[in-house]
Parts: structure tokens; C-alpha cells; sequence
């Protein structure tokens, strides 16, 4: 029934009443209708001045779910008692099957024993059950049934606490309003405008109008709005600990990079199985880049063919500029870095110019780069393994600079996560030496877990940029899939990341905040108070 046919149906009838009174409940069963929809009429009768309702709280007997199967079926007692032939008898194993409910079966059993509605006969030898009365009257389903059509106020008090202590019956509170009419009462419902339109202010009808009062009560409508990826709010908090640590970001935008930036800049031999088909993913259009600094190309060229002015040896093999040409995905964000640290070579080396050449007239600013963003590898795909992934990057260029100062960062950084117990491992990379491997302490796999990469970045890459002979440059890659999948409990890289992902999930993902962190953030919510 629609909210206003309720209405009038409801203003009708308490004009009708005799009392001048209708109480929500009776209204509700007496047309079959919800309560819950009946209250609703009810404050909007309210609202309009139209009646005055109190509320009110009335004990009501109710069929519990036993009581409401003994009123379709018949008491426990009874279905037994009906199970049994008219003459004859039958086996108790056998009769007890009839009933599919092995409680129902036993309860009955005992009761219908001792209503003396049944008894077991002996005489044939084996003891079969028998009807002893040849009609019976199933009292305690009429009895029910009475509670049912709302007439338990015919049963006594002692018969209703038998009910109860059998849980058939149970008693429940229950909130209704009594409902009578007031000053502005009519049967006649003048619909209330709930906005002033142009048109009412026009031909000056506001003025008679009725409006609806405004409800400060109402919920609002929830807003709508955009929601973040769990990998973007991971990403997020990762961004605020390097820049916490002083860290700038690099711009990270473009996918496609040329084999130079990706491998060849970083000293990774032309002959390297990571540039082979099998991990990288190569572009057929454009195939080529553009452009490469020829003159830092040349240096690269030098140093991968004898070492050029670096001290090492270099590969002792050929360099084509083709190979370095090609286009790829990039396979790491490193490319971006060695970007951006030929860059502040070349500042360095503009500088040194315009000083005459006087390394003692400038200072080499130190900087710190971040970068996470999006890499491609053609791996073989599993729980844990996609073509893509993100990864979060950190380099640093300053004078001097050791394989300590890297350790103390990269502890310094994970502390900032919660995560304490740091392993490294010597490892290899083609850009850096020394290269480790770190590992955390995983508690729930019960043991060492590698959570990334790092390393001292060698002369061979740094020195062909022009950043200063003392510069060191360090830094160290981890992937933001795996500490997103640890945050929010997924094993499978799919539930993640691509088609399969349920967008409720998205929706529903809390915002990320490492543990660690939470007490630094209630600090400045306290502070701030
Ligand atoms: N580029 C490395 C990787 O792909 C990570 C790394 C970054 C290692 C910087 C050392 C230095 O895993």
C-alpha cells in the first residue's frame, strides 16, 4: 500500500472509532499491514498537527518457532498418536522413523505415554505401541492456535507458563503508539509543499500554501564519491615517509623508456638476459626512441666496450647504439632515476663550467629521490605475480657516502613501518656494488622474507653522468604489491589487481596506516585538541 492511501486508510478509521482512539499495532494486524509502515503514517499525521500519539508498551504473547510448527502439524504427542494404525499396533523403532524429527519423535513419545493416548502391548510376543484412546483432542495445538489469532487473553494464567516453560510461547515487548486526533484533524489530507518554487512565488499562491516542516532528523543522503585502490592508499602512506625523510618525488610518467635508460645507462651489459624477449616486454611501434644525449651516449658506449675513464675494464664487447635504441616497458623504475641523476650531473657540470673549471668555487647540493609508480615484466603469472606491478624506489647522491649510510637509511625507512628485524644479503645487480638483498622477519610465515633490493650505484654508471669523483650514489626498490597484500590479507595478486576485482572491495577497504604510525598521528590529533 502506498504512504499516502496508509494515511487516509488511517485517518478514516480513527474518525470512525468510537474511543476517538486507534492504536498502531491493532491498526496494523487488523489490515494486515507492517507496524513499522503504520509508525511511519503515524509521524507524518504528527508532523501535520493532525493527531497526537502516545506511546505506548505492551506485553504480547508470541509463537515461538516450535509453538508455530505444533500449530501446522499438530503437538509433538499428537503426530505420534496419529502415526499409529487405528488397530493393531507397530514396532517403537519403526514408529519413531515415521517421524522425521528425532526430538519431536521422543518428546511426543513420552508425553503421548503419559496422556495415556498410547500404550505398548506385549501380548503378541514382540511389544508393539498401540493407540489406547480411539480419539484424542490435541489441546496444546488449540491452545497455541488461540495465541496465534491474537486471543491469548482466554487462556489462563498457569496454562500460558506451561507454554512458556515448554519455549512454545514467549512473551515480547512491544512499542506501539496511541493515536488521537488533533486541532488540525480532518479526513481530508492537504498534501503539505515541500519546496517553494518559482511559480508559488510568482502568482503570490506561497502564501496560502502549506509547507512540510523541515526534519533535522533525517538521515542524509550518503555523498557520492570517488574511493581510492588498497594499492593507492599504501602508496599513499609510503609517499608521506619519504617525504618525512626529506625525499623529492621524481615524475614517474612515462611507461615506454628506451633500452639506454633502462639498461645501458645503468651498466647492464647489451648481452644481459633480463634485456632478452623473455622479461622484457619490447614495442614494435615506435621500436626506436627518438633521442640520446650523443655525448653521454658516447661515454656510456666507452665504458661498456673498455671502462672508458672510470678505471674498470668494462665488458670488452661490442656496443650498438640500435640495441640501445629499441623501446621497452620499463622494466624498473631505476630508468627514471638514472634520468634524473644524469640531470643533476649535468647541473653540476654547468656549473663547474661557468666556476672556470674551479671544483673549489661550488658545492655539490646532496639530493634525495623517490619514485613508485608502474614497471612491466613478462613473468610467468601466478598467486603473487603479475606483467605489472609498482615499484617504490629511493635514491641519494651525496659525497662520500658508504654502504653504512645505506643500511642506516634503509633501517631508518622500514622503522617507519613498524618493521625492525632487517636481514641483508649480498646479492648482485648489474648497477650496483655492493648489492643486498633485504629480509624482514615474517611472524606469520615463521620466517625470513626478502622485501627488496639495493645497493651503492657503481662508476660505471655514475661517473658518465658528471656527477663529482666523491659522489656517491645509493639506493634501494621494494614492491608496493607485496606489504599492500600482507595489509589487507590477500594471497592472490587477482584479487587485487585486474578484472577480477570487486569493486565493493574497493569501496570497503579501510584507509592504510602501518601500525607504527598510528601513535605518531594520535599524538597530533592530541596536540591539536
Ligand atoms: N631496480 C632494482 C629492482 O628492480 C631495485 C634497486 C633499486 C636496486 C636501486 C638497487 C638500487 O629490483
Amino acid at each position: 500500500m502506498a504512504a499516502e492511501d496508509l494515511i487516509q486508510l488511517f485517518v478514516q478509521k480513527l474518525s470512525l472509532s468510537e474511543t476517538g482512539l486507534l492504536n498502531s499495532i491493532e491498526f496494523a494486524t487488523n489490515n494486515s499491514l507492517e507496524h513499522q509502515k503504520v509508525v511511519g503514517a503515524v509521524k507524518s499525521l504528527q508532523s501535520m498537527n493532525m493527531v497526537v500519539a502516545e506511546q505506548i508498551e505492551t506485553k504480547r504473547l508470541e509463537l515461538t518457532g516450535e509453538g508455530k510448527q505444533i500449530v501446522e502439524n499438530g503437538s509433538h504427542e499428537y503426530r505420534i498418536w496419529e502415526a499409529l494404525p487405528e488397530t493393531g499396533g507397530i514396532e517403537q523403532p519403526v514408529l519413531m522413523k515415521k517421524i522425521s524429527d528425532e526430538n519431536v519423535a521422543k518428546l511426543g513419545f513420552t508425553k503421548a505415554m503419559s496422556n495415556k493416548w498410547i500404550a505398548i502391548d506385549k501380548s503378541s510376543g514382540k511389544p508393539l505401541v498401540i493407540r489406547k484412546a480411539t480419539t484424542v483432542v490435541d489441546e496444546v495445538r488449540h491452545v497455541l492456535q488461540l495465541v496465534q489469532d491474537g486471543s491469548s487473553n482466554k487462556l489462563t494464567d498457569q496454562k500460558k507458563q506451561e507454554l512458556k516453560k515448554r519455549k512454545l510461547i514467549a512473551e515480547i515487548n512491544e512499542k506501539s503508539y496511541d493515536v488521537r486526533k488533533a486541532e488540525n484533524f480532518s479526513t481530508t489530507i492537504a498534501k503539505p509543499e515541500t519546496d517553494i518554487s518559482a511559480e508559488m512565488i510568482r502568482d503570490g499562491s506561497w502564501k496560502s500554501k502549506q509547507f512540510k516542516d523541515y526534519n533535522f532528523n533525517a538521515k542524509g543522503i550518503p555523498p557520492e564519491c570517488g574511493h581510492l585502490h588498497p594499492l593507492l592508499k599504501v602508496r599513499e602512506q609510503f609517499r608521506q615517509i619519504f617525504f618525512e625523510l626529506g625525499f623529492e618525488e621524481m615524475p614517474t610518467n612515462n611507461y615506454v623508456e628506451s633500452s639506454f635508460w633502462c639498461f645501458d645507462a645503468l651498466f647492464v651489459p647489451q648481452k644481459h638476459p633480463a634485456r632478452d624477449m623473455q622479461d622484457t616486454f619490447f614495442l614494435s611501434e615506435p621500436a626506436e626512441c627518438l633521442t640520446i644525449p650523443s655525448e653521454y651516449m658516447e661515454r656510456i658506449k666507452e665504458t661498456h666496450v673498455n671502462g672508458g675513464s672510470t678505471g674498470s675494464t668494462g665488458y670488452s664487447m661490442e656496443w650498438k647504439e640500435s640495441e640501445a635504441k629499441k623501446n621497452v616497458l620499463r622494466t624498473h623504475t631505476t630508468a627514471v632515476s638514472a634520468r634524473m641523476l644524469y640531470k643533476v650531473g649535468q647541473e653540476y657540470q654547468q656549473q663547474l663550467i661557468s666556476a672556470g673549471g674551479d671544483k673549489s668555487k661550488i658545492e655539490f647540493k646532496p639530493v634525495k629521490f623517490f619514485s613508485i609508480d608502474k614497471v612491466f615484466r613478462n613473468e610467468t603469472l601466478d598467486a603473487t605475480h603479475l606483467a605489472e606491478f609498482n615499484q617504490i624506489e629511493g635514491v641519494v647522491a651525496d659525497q662520500n657516502l658508504s654502504l653504512g649510510h645505506l643500511m642506516g637509511l634503509i633501517k631508518e625507512f622500514f622503522a617507519k613501518l613498524g618493521i625492525h628485524d632487517l636481514r641483508f644479503k649480498p646479492t648482485y645487480n648489474p648497477y650496483t656494488e655492493p648489492s643486498m638483498e633485504m629480509y624482514s622477519w615474517h611472524s606469520g610465515l615463521n620466517k625470513w622474507v626478502e622485501i627488496g633490493n639495493s645497493g651503492l650505484f657503481r662508476p660505471e654508471m655514475i661517473r658518465p653522468m658528471g656527477l663529482p669523483e666523491d659522489v656517491n650514489v645509493l639506493g634501494w626498490g621494494l614492491s608496493l604489491e607485496r606489504p599492500t597484500m600482507i595489509k589487507y590479507g590477500y594471497d592472490n595478486i587477482r584479487d587485487l589487481v585486474g578484472h577480477k576485482v570487486d569493486l565493493q572491495m574497493v569501496y570497503d577497504s579501510p584507509c592504510c596506516i602501518w601500525e607504527e604510525r598510528k601513535q605518531s598521528y594520535s599524538k597530533v590529533q592530541q596536540s591539536k585538541a
